[in-house]
This record gives C-alpha cells, sequence and structure tokens, in this order.
C-alpha cells in the first residue's frame, strides 16, 4: 500500500488571519516503511498525519492511497493520539476489543483476540482495570494495541510517547519496531524528537514552518536494532540536528 502525496496545500482560516500549515508537500510513502514527520512545532506535523488519516481536507494537491484518493477515516489506517485516548469508563479489555465488536465479530473471538494482543506487550494481568489505574506507558500500550487490533495496514502515531519519561519511551519504542518487524505494518509517527527519530525511523521526514514544508526526506541506513550510544547513531542524530536548523 503506497502513500503518494502531490502537490499538498492545507490552509486554515480563523477569525483574523490564514496560517498556511502545508504549503506544496510532495511524498511518497512505501509498504512497510517506518516513517517519521519531524521538526518543530508548528511545522504541520499533526496536520499532516491528519491529512493522511482522512480526518482533515486539503484545499488543493491530493493523497493516494494505491492510487485511491483519501477523502475519509479508514480500517486500514489506525490512529493512535498523543494524550491518552482511551474511554476512561471502559476497562482495557473493552477499550481494546471497542472497534472489533463494532464490527460485529464473535464477541468471544474478539475477547481471545484482545487477550492474544495485550499479552504480547505484556498487559495481560491489567485486562479488568481502568484507565485511571494505568502508568502513562501503559495508557499508551493499551492505545496501540486498540489500534492493532483491528488490522490497520497503516499506523499513524502522533507524538504517542512524548508524555514518558525517558526510560518507559525507550522501553515502548523497542517494543514498536518489534511490533512493527513482526506485523510488517507501515508506520507513520509524528516526533519533534530527534533521537526518537534516529532510533526508529528509515525514512526521516524532515519539515520546517511558516508555512509547513518538507526540507529534506532523509534515509536512515542504521542496522538494527538501534544502539543509541553507537558512533554511527550519534552522527546521524548531528547530522539530522543540523539539517533541521539550516
Ligand atoms: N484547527 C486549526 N485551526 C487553525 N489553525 C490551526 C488548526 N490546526 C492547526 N493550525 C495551525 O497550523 C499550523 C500547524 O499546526 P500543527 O498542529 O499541524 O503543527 P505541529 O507540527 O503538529 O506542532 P506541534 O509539534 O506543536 O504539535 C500551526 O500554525 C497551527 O496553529
Ligand atoms: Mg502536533
Amino acid at each position: 500500500m503506497t502513500i503518494e502525496i502531490k502537490n499538498l496545500n492545507k490552509t486554515f482560516k480563523t477569525h483574523e488571519k490564514e496560517v498556511f500549515a502545508l504549503r506544496d508537500v510532495d511524498l511518497t510513502i512505501e509498504t512497510k516503511d517506518f516513517v517519521c514527520l519531524l521538526g518543530p512545532s508548528g511545522c504541520g506535523k499533526t496536520t499532516l498525519l491528519r491529512l493522511i488519516g482522512g480526518l482533515e481536507e486539503g484545499d488543493s494537491g491530493e493523497i493516494l492511497d494505491d492510487g485511491k484518493p483519501i477523502v475519509e477515516p479508514s480500517n486500514e489506517r489506525g490512529f493512535v493520539f498523543q494524550q491518552y485516548s482511551l474511554f476512561p469508563w471502559l476497562t482495557v479489555l473493552d477499550n481494546v476489543t471497542f472497534g472489533l465488536d463494532l464490527k460485529n465479530g464473535s464477541k468471544e473471538e474478539n475477547i481471545k483476540r484482545a487477550k492474544t494482543y495485550l499479552r504480547s506487550v505484556g498487559l495481560e494481568n491489567t485486562e479488568k482495570l481502568y484507565p485511571h489505574e494505568l502508568s502513562g506507558g501503559m495508557k499508551q500500550r493499551v492505545a496501540i494495541i486498540r489500534s492493532l487490533v483491528n488490522k490497520p495496514k497503516t499506523l499513524l502515531m502522533d507524538e504517542p510517547f512524548s508524555a514518558l519519561d525517558i526510560q518507559n519511551r525507550h522501553k515502548l519504542q523497542e517494543q514498536l519496531v518489534r511490533i512493527w518487524q513482526k506485523t510488517e505494518k507501515t508506520i507513520i509517527f509524528v516526533t519533534h524528537d530527534v533521537d526518537e527519530a534516529v532510533f526508529l525511523a528509515d525514512h526521516i521526514v524532515l519539515m520546517g514552518k511558516n508555512p509547513g514544508h518538507i526540507k529534506e526526506v532523509y534515509n536512515n541506513k542504521l542496522p538494527r536494532p538501534r544502539n543509541r550510544n553507537s558512533k554511527e547513531f550519534l552522527a546521524i542524530q548531528n547530522h539530522t540536528m543540523e539539517l533541521l536548523e539550516s
């Protein structure tokens, strides 16, 4: 499933001014790519992700998914947001099966599937808990599982780990890479953290602002598993930082 973005423009009109959120964006994302959208606050990362997700409409240009225009949200694309977006009144298990039940699968099958996924990220003992009883890292893992259980082809993630402490953040990054390798999904991951982008992505889309635009796409060929302390890692991190600031 190739996602092609061609000459995409997006402005927001507020009562007093127009904001050019995205100007002339061209980008191709191949199936099974791990792509990070990296750039400073306000450069249009979330806007671009929402457009790819079909949650927002561009002013001009197009976004194609295997040649078909993206015009609305689809089960083929799962979303994980920055803020915890679990339903507070549902247990972990019910949060995960919620989308499956909407699709009318058998309740038993749905529960079985949800449990398998929860086990895969070490959350088997949290099924009966409510979101407020979980740590931030656990909540985000549930949010990821809730998306994955619907078997989307593409996972769209908007700074999902930014509220976590550094240890948890690193742990979830490693887990996400393992999930990506095992399930062969396309992942488009928004971050403003250079270290996170270099650790995760094969392709780093460097963005700039005023108006939001793509500066460059950097192919990160560091072998996996990646070691943050290696000379090569630090060199790419520095190089990415320079590109971002230039
Ligand atoms: N619904 C909206 N109405 C008006 N302006 C908006 C809206 N959404 C985004 N913008 C503006 O569009 C620009 C890009 O916003 P966006 O949220 O995509 O940036 P971002 O790169 O995700 O930033 P951050 O890293 O802070 O999340 C900003 O100038 C923002 O103020
Ligand atoms: Mg954002």
